[in-house]
């Protein structure tokens, strides 16, 4: 077995290896790729592979933020497993990082264009692994939360008349909403929010709705960015909650999955969960933990 530093020309067979150990979601080469070779916090020699008689039986997915290099992805075949494969592959990142004067390590989630929000309490050996190797975890749970689009009452007209009588109009953003979107999402929410909002760009239709109110953007939703059929970010201006703005957003979004057919919506690293809950039936259906550890 050899660990190898990933190219672009291996991203088929990561995807397939992705899928068979680490990621159940849809993924295509395009939406691997940006959270990969596109990514600008990644660094390329910390995107990892294992190799054995050619074949790709391992891999280790990071980035580097705020000088922590954040493991963000991993996984080895499962005919190889129990090897020491994947202690080779983070002991060479452990190395790599060192190398390059990162001392702090995580496996956590880190948006944006994250994979998970951390690492799902149902993988007791990646878990394993990981405190074998000394990382500590806070055990505070991350969560997403699901949605069964078959059954969801996502009717949003009276609401949408309500708002209009208010002069807020709820719809599908052009691309002229969208600098004011970033805006928005930069001054109350966060520079991560803002680069997930600028990343509708990439899918067609736009997966962003907007709430406008005169010429202003107050409110906005966005879906698959963070990974296919799932909701979010979203967020009102703080003197527009409480109008039922967001629950809108949140409908219409989930309309446009449900309209090309998909029976579920996950909503990614849910904040209040009560919110989701209520407006839309949205159950926990995974819990994460992060992981941290300083180099010595
Ligand atoms: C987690 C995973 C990558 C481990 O790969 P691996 O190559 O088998 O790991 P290693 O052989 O290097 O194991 C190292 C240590 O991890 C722990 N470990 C690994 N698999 C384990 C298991 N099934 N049960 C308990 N502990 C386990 C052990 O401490 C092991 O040391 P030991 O063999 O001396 O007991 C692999 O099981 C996998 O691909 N799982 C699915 C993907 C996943 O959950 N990824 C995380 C999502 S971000």
């Amino acid at each position: 077995m050899q660990v190898i530093t990933l190219q672009e020309s291996d991203l088929p067979e990561l995807i397939e290896l992705a899928h068979t150990t680490a990621y159940e979601r849809p993924l295509n080469e395009a939406a691997l790729r940006a959270r990969t070779f596109d990514e600008i916090s990644v660094r390329r020699d910390l995107l990892l592979g294992a190799r054995e008689d050619g074949r790709l039986v391992g891999f280790l997915l990071s980035v580097v933020r705020e000088n922590r290099g954040i493991i963000t992805l991993f996984g080895v075949h499962p005919d190889y497993r129990r090897r020491g494969i994947a202690t080779d592959l983070i002991h060479t990142f452990h190395e790599r990082c060192w190398a390059q004067g990162l001392t702090q390590v995580a496996a956590e989630g880190s948006g944006p264009g994250y994979f998970w929000p951390g690492v799902e309490l149902c993988r007791s050996a990646a878990i394993s692994l990981l405190m074998k190797e000394d990382y500590e975890t806070d055990r505070n749970a991350r969560v997403d939360m699901r949605v069964d689009l078959d059954s969801a009452d996502l009717d949003t007209a009276s609401a949408e008349e309500a708002l209009a009588g208010q002069g807020i109009a709820i719809r599908r953003a052009t691309a002229d909403d969208l600098a004011s979107t970033k805006g928005l999402a930069l001054q109350f929410f966060s520079r991560g929010w803002l680069l997930e909002v600028e990343d509708v760009q990439r899918f067609s239709p736009t997966p962003l709705y907007v709430a406008v109110h005169g010429d202003e953007v107050i409110a906005f939703a966005v879906y698959d960015v963070t990974g296919y059929g799932c909701f979010g970010p979203t967020g009102t201006r703080p003197d527009m909650r409480r109008r039922g703005i967001g629950s809108v957003l949140l409908k219409r979004c989930a309309q446009d999955l449900r309209a090309r057919g998909d029976s579920i919506m996950e909503i990614c690293w849910a904040g209040p969960v009560n919110f989701y809950t209520n407006e839309i039936g949205a159950q926990i259906h995974r819990a994460y933990w992060g992981f941290r550890k300083t180099l010595t």
